[in-house]
This record gives C-alpha cells, sequence and structure tokens, in this order.
C-alpha cells in the first residue's frame, strides 16, 4: 500500500500588505496567528497528514480577507476568524458539510472558466 493522499488541503493566504497601501491585506497584526492556529487545531484532532494546511500568497480576494481556500469543492472562506476555523474543521472537514454561512459570496467567486473556454475566448 502506498502513503495516502491528503483528503483535503486548506490554502490560508498569508500576503500582507505594507500599512498605507491601499490593497487591504489577509494578514494583518491583528489576524497574523490565523496559520498557527489553524495548524494547531488540525494536529489537535490528529488529523494532519490527511488534511494539509498550506501557506499561499495573494489569491485576489483581499477586500473579504483573511480567506482560505479548501480543496477539494473550491471552497473559499472569508472574513476567517479563529472561531470560524473551529466551525470549518469540525463541520466540513471532519463533518462534511461545507459552512455555508462563511463562504464567500458568489459575486467574488464565480463558476470557473475552463482553461479551453479561455483560449477560444481569447481566439487562439
Ligand atoms: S492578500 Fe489574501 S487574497 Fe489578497
Amino acid at each position: 500500500m502506498g502513503i495516502p493522499q491528503p483528503a483535503f488541503y486548506m490554502f490560508k493566504c498569508e500576503q500582507s500588505a505594507p500599512p498605507g497601501m491601499p490593497k487591504p491585506s489577509c494578514v494583518t497584526a491583528q489576524t497574523q496567528d490565523l496559520f498557527q492556529y489553524l495548524a494547531q487545531t488540525i494536529m489537535k484532532e490528529g488529523i494532519m497528514g490527511t488534511v494539509q494546511p498550506i501557506r499561499t500568497s495573494c489569491m485576489n480576494r483581499c477586500s473579504v480577507g483573511p480567506i482560505m481556500l479548501v480543496e477539494p469543492g473550491h471552497i473559499m472562506y472569508a472574513g476567517l476568524t479563529k472561531e470560524k476555523i473551529d466551525r470549518i474543521i469540525t463541520e466540513h472537514i471532519i463533518g462534511g458539510h461545507v459552512v455555508e454561512e462563511f463562504v464567500i459570496d458568489s459575486e467574488m467567486w464565480d463558476k470557473p472558466i475552463t482553461p479551453a473556454d479561455m483560449k477560444k475566448q481569447m481566439g487562439r
């Protein structure tokens, strides 16, 4: 038997904009420990390995940050807090039900365009 794949990847944006930048940021003094909290919670639950937390750079949804993407499923959570992380781990990752009330607005996260369709739109 081979090494099992993770069941979930949790991509936490770790971008921080310098003070005075017009762009909001996913990492501020108030939110800088969210990744650590996420990783600790996964460890505490004993599910590290089958759930893989990953630090990422900007995913272009800064205005509703801190954001976190869960794969599989393309589920993007917005306005992340420690309390939301607790519920996402319990209800989505362990329980199997997306926490709809924390999911980013569809205006900000519409259905993807396939690469093949994008090539067609570009006339290539
Ligand atoms: S800084 Fe996190 S989505 Fe842009």
